[in-house]
């Protein structure tokens, strides 16, 4: 079958690590897709991303700096993959999508769940895929936990802990994700739990929650350590960022969340942590319970059950019987049904990063429907904001009210911040 021809749009950090794992799918014996542009406002980083491509791949695509010029000079394109910064995700997938072209945004979808709603309708327009590339559930390791969950391993769910406390003052990445018009980094980061909390759990009814702006100036990281400088290496140097950035956007959420089922989540997500940091991800349930590893890491998923007896090993794999990884999943990680993984940052990354590339590929020639739907990422939107908009109403909120708009305080204000910006 004939390659997808696509463009990469957004060539910073998120844009080299797509391109990474572009070239990950295509070694994998499993290319559908093919790098035929790349496109950033900012024209050096658009040349050096075509560069990379050249070297990686032995073809080095056109750069451009805008989505018109680029889509008028490119026969045949049929998709974009977008990792521009959280707050240009609305235009650019307008601009993609108004030009005829298939969609993969990265998260968040849209900065508030009207702009979410706003993508949607677009891509319904033009007739073409939105698909989000919600990189967490595609973890072996997150597929493994769902598979323990859907076949009753701990039996029927009561309680889930979600917690992840660290990041004292210091600037996330890059300045935007700590300004309230741009994407503050409860949404940006907290699309990931969010995601990760309905995968796992399925239908919400309702959130209880408080927000929290802690940190209100935020500095650059001084020393990194080995492990984080080999992440941050993606997006250059530290050096170029200001020395202090004045925080308008939430930085920490604490929610209790409610499902159809009845079972009970908590949440923790304080990016102003400080001392000792904290990430914890569990899983209460009528028989057992289930400490999953978090993301990215391959350490194994332990089954807890009564009489002391926790599974640490391959066993756990006789509690999952319908966990299998679909076939580029498998070849990318060895196995189609792992229990573990050892495989550093970086290449789990563009495994997962290659999964999603293949995906939308898939959708166009099979004309199926991504895992990650516009509006299955617009409901982990709801969820990241609904703690905020609960705390600014001092009252539990119904998702239905917070995907409807009707209760939407904090989103509004930031709504109104876009329109003056
Ligand atoms: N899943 C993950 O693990 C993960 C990790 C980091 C970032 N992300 C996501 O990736 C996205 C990008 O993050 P980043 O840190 O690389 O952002 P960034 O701010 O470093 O880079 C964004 C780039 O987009 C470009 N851009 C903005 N508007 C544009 C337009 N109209 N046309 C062309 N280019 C445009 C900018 O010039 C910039 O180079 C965000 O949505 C972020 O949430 C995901």
């Amino acid at each position: 079958m004939q390659r997808v021809k696509y463009a990469a749009v957004g060539c910073s950090g998120m844009g080299r690590r797509h391109l990474h794992g572009y070239a990950k799918l295509r070694d994998s014996g499993h290319g559908n897709i093919e790098l035929a542009a790349v496109c950033d406002l900012d024209a050096s980083l658009a040349n050096a991303l075509a560069d990379e491509a050249g070297s990686l791949t032995g073809s080095r695509p056109p750069a451009f700096t805008s989505v018109a010029e680029m889509v008028a000079s490119v026969p045949g394109l049929e998709a974009a993959d977008i990792t521009t910064d959280a707050g240009s995700h609305l235009s650019v997938s307008r601009a993609c999508l108004g030009a005829g072209l298939h969609v993969l945004c990265e998260k968040p979808l849209g900065l508030t769940v009207a702009e979410c709603r706003e993508i949607i309708e677009a891509g319904r327009t033009a007739g073409r895929i939105v698909s989000v590339a919600e990189n967490f559930r595609r973890d072996p390791m997150n597929r493994l936990v769902k598979a323990l969950i859907d076949d009753g391993a701990i039996g029927a769910p009561r309680l889930m802990r979600e917690e992840s406390i660290g990041g004292t003052d210091l600037i996330v990445t890059a300045p935007w994700r700590h300004f309230k018009h741009t994407g503050t980094v409860i949404v940006d980061s907290g699309v990931h739990n969010a995601d990760i909390i309905r995968f796992y759990l399925g239908e919400i009814v309702s959130v209880y929650g408080e927000s929290r702006l802690h940190e209100p100036l935020r500095r650059p990281q001084p020393q990194v350590d080995a492990a984080a400088a080999q992440r941050d290496s993606w997006w250059g140097a530290r050096s170029q960022l200001p020395a202090i950035t004045k925080a308008t956007g939430e930085d920490a959420i604490y929610a209790q969340i409610r499902f159809a089922s009845g079972a009970i989540c908590q949440w923790v997500l304080d990016r102003a942590g400080h001392g000792l940091p904290r990430d914890e991800r569990v899983i209460y349930g009528a028989k057992g319970s289930i400490a999953a590893p978090g993301d990215r890491n391959g350490r194994p998923v332990v089954l807890h059950l009564d009489g002391g007896l926790s599974i640490t090993d391959e066993r756990i794999l006789d509690f999952a019987p319908s966990y299998r990884l679909n076939p580029v999943a498998a070849t990318l990680f060895g196995d189609a049904r792992p229990w573990r993984y050892d495989f550093g940052f970086n290449d789990v990354d563009q495994k997962l990063l290659a999964l999603q590339l293949h995906e939308l590929a898939d959708c166009i020639r099979q004309g199926t429907a991504p895992e990650v739907t516009g509006a299955e990422a617009m409901a982990d939107v709801a969820l990241a904001y609904a703690p905020v908009e609960s705390g600014r109403l001092g009252r539990a909120v119904t998702m239905d009210e917070i995907l409807n708009g009707s209760a939407s305080p904090y989103q509004d204000e930031i709504a109104a911040l876009r329109r003056s910006a």
